[in-house]
């Protein structure tokens, strides 16, 4: 995608050194600033405080840092270390452990002084695979939106999404943004609810960023705003993404997915998920019971960040009383009876075990529960 007009993905392994760059994204949209990881540890501290984010993100950064892992010292001790350290950074993405797993058996097969060059190519095989796996995700999706465009002719089609799903979760294109993006391209006329996202407010900061910078009508709405938007006949259809999704389609996502599914089942309005392969969690049949979920720092409930325009700097500022204490889950499970289809690289599926094994037989067999 573009930055000011230069195109950008959203993690990249520098040309010159063993370095790798990402976009800094907690400081979005207010500063664009490129930080650069030289270690495995660098790479596991940046999942971690959310530097980047993101299920396809977070699995694209992780090869990044076996990578790194195996310039330093490629011995098997200190990849396995390496692999640990990155594979606890973040507990709900299943991305995470996707990648690692696809690299690490594939390095111990060569001797140590082969192993950093195939790391390199590994990690960038998985990010270039990320482009075009997010692009194909975007083609399939746009039928949805092609259909619903058809349905209301002389008003832009009103999607709600939520949390960030778009390429800065991504390596590029994003995944339930990938369609909006190429409805949009194709001139089809989208108009997209942006929830702010409590706690960390990635929809307000990142999508919202994401769809201006694209030039893509959009509207941020407090959390709670959608099921009032739904009973209105203001919403036409929902997209979200995942972090998470089992085998039989149980949807797991930024916390809060949940609520807008059922407010969407109980209006009608159709409910999507745009993921990955390697968001689906073949070892896993019921998400609400075996999903872990990550529970974050209270700080991210109780403060609020914010930019200070007069004084030019970003700011935190506490938002609850003193004496109250938060929580702070950060994902939810959407039960797929809730969902009415999942947009994949390889085409719709139901939200049903059927379906996406008929969509994944290879997967799914060697991945058995
Ligand atoms: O906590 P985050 O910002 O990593 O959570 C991100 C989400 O929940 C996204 O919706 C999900 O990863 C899908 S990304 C294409």
């Amino acid at each position: 995608m573009q930055v000011n007009g230069n195109p950008f993905r959203s993690i990249w392994l520098s040309q010159e050194k063993p370095e790798v760059l990402v976009i800094d994204q907690t400081l979005l949209p207010f500063t664009f600033k490129v930080r650069t990881l030289s270690t495995s540890s660098d790479t596991a501290l940046a999942i971690r405080e959310m530097v980047v984010r993101g299920a396809p993100l977070i699995g694209a950064t992780a090869a990044c840092g076996l990578f790194l892992a195996a310039v330093r010292n490629a011995s098997e001790t200190h990849l396995q270390h390496a692999y640990r350290e990155l594979l606890s950074s973040r507990p709900t993405a299943v991305n995470l452990r996707w990648a690692l797993d696809r690299m690490l058996p594939l390095l111990l097969e060569v001797p140590e002084s082969g192993r950093a060059d195939l790391a390199r190519e590994l990690a960038q095989r998985i990010c270039d695979e990320d482009v075009a796996t997010n692009s194909a995700i975007g083609n399939h999706g746009l039928t949805l939106i092609s259909k619903a465009a058809k349905a209301c002719p002389h008003r832009p089609v009103n999607i709600l999404t939520h949390c960030n799903a778009g390429w800065l979760a991504t390596v590029d294109w994003g995944t339930a943004l990938a369609p909006i993006f190429k409805a949009h391209d194709q001139g089809i006329l989208v108009h997209v609810w942006v929830d702010e996202t409590r706690p960390r407010n990635q929809g307000a900061s990142l999508t919202a960023w994401e769809l201006a910078a694209h030039g893509v009508p959009h509207t941020v709405i407090a959390d709670n705003a959608g099921g009032h938007l739904m009973q209105h006949g203001e919403v036409d259809l929902c997209i979200v993404g995942s972090d998470r999704t089992t085998r039989s389609g149980d949807v797991c996502n930024k916390i809060g997915t949940y609520l807008k599914a059922l407010a969407a089942h109980d209006n009608g309005i159709p409910f999507y998920a745009a993921l990955p392969s390697s968001t689906i969690d073949w070892k896993i049949s019921d998400g609400v019971r075996d999903i872990p979920i990550e529970e974050r720092a209270e700080e991210e409930v109780t403060h609020i960040c914010g930019h200070d325009s007069e004084a030019g700097k970003l700011v935190r500022v506490r938002i609850i009383p003193d004496g109250s204490s938060a929580a702070n889950p950060a994902f939810d499970v959407t039960p797929r009876k809730f969902v009415d289809g999942i947009i994949t690289e390889k085409g719709i599926a139901k939200a049903s075990e059927d379906d996406l094994v008929a969509l994944f037989p290879q997967d799914a067999e060697t991945q058995k529960i």
